[in-house]
């Protein structure tokens, strides 16, 4: 009888001191859990004198149930306190600004090459793209270009070793894919490439997006309507082309190629220095020469092929005014080609 009253003060005591839900439950299987302690005094009850039996199981399931009557207030006053603390230190403030990332655009140079590949994609063309470092046979020798020619002198050259070089032109690959690929052919090959040259229009690395043509019949016409629609899409909705007679070893003829200036419609401004027109690309009748290095036939097929840089689209069409604005990598700049 003097264990129920021990076991009561004890309990309480320990059950208060329990500082959370989980050690409360601790408690409280040591004295009602199936090996606890009032557990323990139950199942001594067939050690009792008989007649003591009843007063005695009285007592015990009188314990039992104060004391379950304590660890549930306590449990229950435990349980809130841990649901506010957890809620306290989880709490969101919905009202505090968002921490905004930045936000990355395409590069100008990048811009152009995609707006280029996609026009030229919807006209059928592939892409092919050669390698940076090249030899002296595909940059000139097979484009009709020997050692002793002097075009060679037109582009001043990167050299590494003998005979290999940094390409000074992608039109390279034309004799690359006319080795692997028999007319009908319509490639695009975009690249970089590198020549010693340094002021504000040129810099020695640069992009180039070249163009190829090889099937039965292809005319300089059908150079031209090609880049009257590129000119188009890529300038203005009025944008016209203009061919003008040039030189290029591997094409004959050559042209140059003029495109209406879009700043002025035509009329004549600083930007086309009065002319109306501002040069935008080299090109041409593939020469038959060309055609022969490769293995094609030049009296069965003909081509037109030509060369454009790409920071220079890009300045015209953005309005940039030196070719360093495009490599200085600041972002003020580049922030303006947010799409
Ligand atoms: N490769 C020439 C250059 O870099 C550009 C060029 C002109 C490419 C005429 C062509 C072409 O394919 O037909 O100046």
């Amino acid at each position: 009888m003097e264990d129920t009253e021990r076991i009561l003060e004890e309990a309480q005591k320990e059950a208060e001191g329990a500082e959370s839900s989980r050690a409360l439950y601790e408690v409280k299987m040591k004295f009602l859990g199936r090996a606890g302690k009032v557990t323990a005094l139950l199942k001594g009850m067939k050690d009792v004198a008989a007649e003591l039996r009843p007063a005695f199981g009285k007592r015990v399931n009188a314990l039992r149930e104060r004391l379950e009557e304590i660890f549930e207030g306590l449990e229950a006053r435990a349980k809130e306190r841990e649901m506010r603390e957890r809620l306290a230190s989880e709490s969101v403030d919905v009202t505090m600004p968002g921490r905004r990332s930045a936000q990355g655009a395409l590069h100008p140079v990048t811009l152009v090459k995609n707006q280029l590949i996609d026009i030229f994609a919807g006209m059928g063309f592939e892409i092919f793209e050669g390698p940076e470092i090249e030899n002296e046979y595909y940059n000139f020798t097979a484009l009709n270009t020997p050692a002793d020619h002097p075009a060679r002198d037109m582009q001043d050259t990167f050299y590494i070793s003998d005979g290999f070089l940094l390409r000074t032109q992608t039109s390279a690959g034309q004799i690359r894919l006319m080795e692997k690929k028999r007319p009908p052919i319509k490639m695009l090959s975009p690249g970089r490439v590198f020549r010693s040259d340094d002021d504000a229009t040129h810099s020695p690395m640069f992009h180039q997006m070249e163009g190829l043509v090889v099937d039965k019949g292809v005319t300089l016409c059908d150079l031209q309507g090609m880049l009257d629609e590129f000119a188009r899409t890529m300038f203005a909705e009025t944008s016209k082309t203009r061919l003008r007679p040039s030189y290029f070893p591997f094409t004959e003829p050559s042209v140059e190629v003029d495109v209406s200036c879009a700043a002025c419609g035509g009329k004549g401004c600083p930007l086309c220095k009065g002319t109306g027109w501002i040069e935008v690309l080299g090109a041409g009748v593939v020469n038959r020469r060309v055609l022969e290095n490769c293995g094609v036939d030049p009296d069965e097929y003909s081509g037109f092929a030509f060369g454009m840089g790409i920071e220079r689209i890009a300045m015209l069409k953005y309005g940039i005014g030196n070719i360093k604005l495009l490599t200085e990598n600041d972002v003020r700049f580049l922030e303006q080609f947010k799409g």
